[in-house]
């Protein structure tokens, strides 16, 4: 008898080493607030590998597989815009990396049942399954301007796309392919070091956000990034007061500014200690 084990690999080498054992490997995702990866596997009857020692193999493997070996200008521009293999595993290390904020990102969202939520710039969704279950009877779209960031997690979470509890949009942030008030409730989180026109993209979520929704925006500091080499590549980066003005200046009354820190995890391919910024907006009426 078969035996499923865990969701799913990305990690290419895994599946070898899966295979000499006896076991077939098939897809997976990362499901926070565990932020290991998870993995699919199939253990065959004739395979004499103990269920727990796969279990450690796998997540040393996880652990180890090599980053890709990117210039600063290469990560920056995955960072931006994920394409191809190199921006499948910046998608995984973001997934791991980025838990935290947006796990943080999620608690201030206050879901309601029926709410529809949009996030912007989602990758690899690491929030969309948490939301889905907080809103049961609302509906989670992730919208990427990353083709590939779209159709993976429109895979991952195939089973809820079908079922229209999900959808994954390839799209840009500042022509959202949405009516006026389509959503209660809008995230995003580490993208607004992207936005080429801030004032466009606040009013473009302000358009798309329903009268008493709410704006959930997440991003870490200026003081926090400056240092790392690849953001002189494209990024924008913000301390808290502009963005403040920015969304009091876009017809936003803010709820709550507070600042979250992240020790360093190297464990989850993060090396640096951030502090991050979570603002919540509304729109004025
Ligand atoms: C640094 S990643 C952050 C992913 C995820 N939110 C997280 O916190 O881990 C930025 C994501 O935003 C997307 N993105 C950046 N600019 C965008 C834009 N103008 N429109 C749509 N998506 C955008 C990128 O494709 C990428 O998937």
């Amino acid at each position: 008898m078969a035996c499923v084990i865990e969701r799913r690999i990305y990690a290419s080498p895994l599946r070898g080493a899966l295979k000499r054992r006896g076991l077939t490997s098939g897809d997976a995702y990362i499901q926070p607030p565990e932020t290991y990866i998870y993995v699919y596997a199939i253990k065959q009857k004739n395979s004499r590998f103990a269920l727990n020692q796969l279990i450690m193999l796998l997540a040393d493997a996880v652990r180890t597989s090599p980053p890709p070996a990117l210039a600063p200008a290469g990560l920056a521009a995955q960072l931006a815009h994920p394409t191809g293999e190199a921006g499948r595993q910046i998608g995984l290390r973001m997934l791991r990396g980025n838990a935290a904020l947006n796990q943080a990102a999620l608690r201030v969202l206050d879901l309601q049942p029926a709410s529809r939520v949009l996030e912007i710039g989602m990758g690899l969704a690491g929030l969309a399954r948490a939301i889905s279950q907080a809103a049961p009877a609302g509906r989670y779209v992730g919208a990427d301007r990353s083709a590939l960031m779209v159709a993976e997690a429109a895979r991952a979470h195939a089973t809820a796309v079908a079922r229209g509890q999900m959808k994954f949009v390839e799209a840009d942030a500042v022509a959202l392919p949405f009516g006026v008030a389509s959503f209660e409730r809008v995230l995003t989180v580490n993208t607004l070091y992207f936005w080429a026109d801030p004032a466009a993209q606040v009013a473009e979520i302000r358009r798309v956000l329903a009268p008493g929704g709410r704006l959930v925006l997440a991003w870490r500091s200026e003081a926090s990034m400056r240092h790392l080499p690849f953001v002189a590549h494209g990024f924008r980066l913000y301390e808290l007061p502009p963005v403040l003005t920015l969304l009091g200046e876009g017809g936003f009354r803010i709820r709550m500014a507070d600042t979250f820190a992240e020790p360093a995890a190297p464990e989850l391919g993060r090396n640096d200690a951030f502090e991050s910024f979570i603002v919540v907006a509304e729109p004025v009426c």
